[in-house]
């Protein structure tokens, strides 16, 4: 899949380890392997999105396997919305460490020639991804400006990440599929009882959110329940939410004592339709 230039949006091409423009725009792989497309003048902080220490908690999290159910629903979703695609452009949109991403490519069926890339806008995670697999192009860009020619992906996934609907669709073929997994109410219920005195019902409506550009296809609520067995697991998990983060040192230290945490996994994934 042919990618963009950030600066002048012309076609870039690839010659060894180096991106050129026609106009000479010239980006060369990091030492990992990725691209890094994110202009410094574009980054709203020095260092955007998850930092290190949340990248590695949600590596060290994911490795254990207890979101993998979750991990095959979204392949299955993704692996039927290109059934008739033999050749298909991917994006991993908001990919992280890379965990959902790699696994979907193994779980692509011989039928299918994928490209798939993963993009985000922490070069921490992307980093960390790059060590997943050398068969996925992993990019350090924003979301906000996906460097990929207009019409060219036949499915984007967006997990756990928010939605930009407009930018989201522009490089995506009429018709293609947009898969998104965000959570439910009641997901990590249990964890979140132990740090907010009171929880709030979330509003996020992402057909509506959506409506503009894509058209609900279908959705399933993946849920199940998951125990966690000692300390150092429920520490890594607080790691890697967005909870942790509200929550003083004195608090999460009372929470990390535990030894068991029987915890549910709510989680609803919506197949969309670009109009
Ligand atoms: C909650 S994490 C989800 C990561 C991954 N999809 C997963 O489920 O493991 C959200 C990700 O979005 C990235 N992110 C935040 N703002 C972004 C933007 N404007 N463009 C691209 N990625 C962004 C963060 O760096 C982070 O890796
Ligand atoms: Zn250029």
């Amino acid at each position: 899949m042919q990618l963009t230039c950030p600066v002048c949006k012309s076609l870039l091409n690839k010659q060894d380890r180096n991106l050129r423009c026609e106009n000479n725009h010239s980006f060369d792989a990091a030492r990992q392997g990725y691209w890094n497309l994110l202009l410094a003048h574009k980054k709203r902080s020095k260092d955007p999105g998850d930092n290190a220490e949340m990248v590695q908690a949600r590596r060290q999290f994911l490795d254990q396997g207890y979101y993998q159910p979750l991990s095959d629903s979204i392949n299955r979703l993704a692996t039927e919305a290109l059934a008739d695609t033999k050749q298909a452009n991917i994006l991993d949109m908001g990919c992280g460490e890379g965990y959902y991403t790699s696994r979907l490519f193994d779980a692509l069926p011989d039928s299918i020639e994928p490209s798939l890339l993963g993009l985000d806008i922490s070069k921490h995670a992307v980093k960390a991804a790059c060590q997943r697999s050398k068969e996925i192009t992993w990019l350090v860009a924003s979301g906000a400006d996906i460097p990929l020619p207009e019409h060219s992906l036949d499915l984007q996934l967006v997990l756990f990440s928010r939605l930009m609907p407009e930018a989201f669709a522009k490089p995506m073929k009429p018709g293609a599929s947009l898969l998104i997994a965000w959570p439910g109410e009641n997901h990590l219920i249990e964890l979140r009882r132990l740090i907010y005195k009171e929880i709030r019902e979330s509003h996020f409506d992402p057909v509506q959110t959506l409506s503009e550009h894509f058209q609900l296809q279908q959705q399933e609520t993946v849920s199940y329940d998951f125990s966690l067995e000692s300390s150092e697991q429920i520490s890594t998990l607080l790691a890697m939410t967005p909870h942790s983060q509200r929550l003083s040192s004195e608090a999460k230290a009372e929470i990390c004592q535990q030894e068991k945490l029987e915890l549910t996994l709510d989680v609803n994934l919506g197949l969309f339709t670009r109009i």
